[in-house]
């Protein structure tokens, strides 16, 4: 017979059992419950997106939120100070890691991205310089890109039937712009271009599409239940990231073997020549993270980092130029006046074209495809790092809300309109926002930076140079909607182009 003793026990216990399952950690953030197992797994999405949530919560809950995936602390920092006062703190510098990059490196963590401590700062470092030894963000890479964008108009003109038939097909610029601002970079590392047709190459770029798109930045399933994938890894389609990096790993391992085979070492040609240069003469030393893993895994990120962030940039500027035909028109008078059609944009035309500049920041801040920012971790020995009086577990997923930011009309004036003109001061002077930060900020900032930025000034001024972009008759204009992914990127979309006369 139960008794009101075991009645009362079972009340303890069950009360018990429901405050473990609910609390969170110590001086948390503020935020919505935490739901016992699935902690806000299945919040994490307004509408399909994991940026609206994020600023849902952001104007709900202040500054800094704490939430949970399954039960693994992840925080969110919004706005401007508490964002740029967290980037410039060192003990907010580490990573957790990629789960799938992980498990390609049989477990190891390598490359920049993933790492933290001596050997991200020796990658990062070694990367950064010798990057720019070859040219990258520098004039000498223009007639790369010069060479890229003919491509371009060779596709252009081939999927729109030219002046043949009148420029009367629309053309769907996803089709065209993949393998451009790649090819800018893998000329630097590898030395070689690829042909935009190359099935290969686009099998590849189209494979690092995929990998963004099941990329969660609150880290879904993977992070949350780690062992139950370990058993089914279709719950985190595992396989299928797998297989978007597997093809992506050999590309580069051939494309390794096959520059030591060819290698001068005395007249490094490239990238991977001078990090097998490096390698040989680390060798012998104990403490050395210069490996053939690592260069694989540093070319794999350059890859991945580059390939998918600047190709959503360029999707978004088509997008919005059709959107709003008068910053189109505005760029394009600059244009004429400043470069005339004889010859292609130049980078040193930039001080000459503050328009196209403004217009370069613009698409910047309303794409804002890296959204919530390469999830940070705190870089502690303790168990915690404090942030404005709250406790932040080691082991936490920091996210950071820049996609919020850049549409904050607190620090911007109708921020859904694409208006390059708030870059600009009354005497036509770029001017600097601080709430702009498309690359982030501090230790971590992207070191594909100038590249990315010189890449879409260079592409977008010289398609306005050539063709005007409109809606087609009678269809119905663009979503502006993105594609939900870790990077986000414009819906597909059909762009009539007229050659401009
Ligand atoms: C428009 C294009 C791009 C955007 C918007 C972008 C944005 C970002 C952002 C927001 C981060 C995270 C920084 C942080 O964790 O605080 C990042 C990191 C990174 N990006 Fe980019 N990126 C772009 C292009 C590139 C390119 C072309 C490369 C190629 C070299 C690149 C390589 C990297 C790498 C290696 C990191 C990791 C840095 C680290 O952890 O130290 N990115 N990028």
């Amino acid at each position: 017979m139960v008794t009101y003793i075991d009645l009362t026990l079972i009340a303890v216990a069950l009360t018990l059992l429901l405050w473990y399952l609910f609390s969170k950690p110590k001086d948390y953030p503020p935020g919505p419950i935490k739901w016992p197992i699935v902690g806000n797994m299945f919040q994490m999405k307004v509408d399909g997106y994991t940026h609206r949530a994020m600023s849902k919560w952001h104007k709900k809950y202040g500054e800094v939120v704490g939430l949970f995936t399954g039960s693994s602390p992840v925080v969110l920092i919004s706005g401007l100070d508490a964002i740029r006062e967290a980037l410039t703190r060192d003990d907010f510098s580490g990573r957790q890691g990629n789960s799938i990059l992980k498990i390609m490196n049989d477990g190891e963590r390598l490359g920049i991205v993933n790492t933290d401590g001596e050997v991200w700062k020796a990658q990062r470092r070694f990367t950064l310089h010798r990057l720019r030894d070859f040219g990258f963000g520098k004039n000498t890479l223009e007639s790369i890109a010069h060479e890229e964008i003919r491509a371009v108009f060779n596709d252009i003109d081939r999927a729109s039937g030219g002046a043949e038939k009148g420029y009367s097909n629309p053309v769907c610029f996803h089709d065209i712009l993949g393998g451009t601002s790649i090819n800018i970079l893998w000329h630097i590392i590898s030395g070689k271009r690829y042909d935009h047709d190359d099935p290969e190459f686009k099998y590849l770029t189209t494979s690092v599409n995929k990998f963004f798109q099941v990329s969660e930045p609150s880290g879904g399933i993977l992070i949350a239940f780690p062992g139950l994938v370990k058993i089914f890894p279709s719950l985190a389609r595992t396989k299928e990231l797998r297989a978007t990096c597997e093809p992506l790993f050999k590309f580069l391992e051939d494309m390794i073997a096959e520059h030591k085979k060819t290698i001068d070492y005395d007249n490094p040609r490239d990238f991977t020549d001078v990090y097998l240069v490096e390698i040989e003469k680390q060798k012998g030393n104990p403490n050395s993270s210069f490996h053939e893993k690592q260069l694989r895994e540093v070319c794999a990120e350059a890859f991945i980092g580059g390939t998918d962030t600047t190709f959503a940039n360029l999707t978004f500027a088509i997008l919005f130029l059709v959107l709003f035909p008068d910053a189109q028109k505005k760029a394009q008078d600059e244009l004429d006046r400043v470069v005339g059609r004889e010859r292609l944009p130049s980078l040193e035309d930039k001080p000459r074209l503050p328009y196209a500049e403004a217009m370069v920041q613009e698409i910047l801040r309303i794409s804002s495809v890296v959204a919530l920012c390469v999830p940070h971790a705190p870089l502690t020995s303790k168990d915690a790092i404090s942030f404005r009086g709250y406790r932040i577990p080691k082991g936490t997923r920091v996210l950071f809300n820049f996609y919020d930011l850049h549409h904050d009309p607190n620090y911007w004036d109708d921020p859904l309109s694409f208006k390059p003109e708030r870059f600009l001061d009354g005497n036509e002077n770029l001017i600097r926002h601080d709430p702009l930060l498309p690359f982030s900020a501090g230790k971590r900032v992207c070191p594909g930076e100038t590249l990315a930025r010189n890449n879409i000034f260079l592409i977008v001024t010289a398609i306005l140079q050539k063709y005007t972009l409109s809606t087609p008759e009678g269809r119905p204009k663009p979503t502006t909607d993105p594609t939900p992914s870790f990077v986000l990127c414009a819906k597909r979309f059909e762009t009539k182009v007229q050659l401009r006369s």
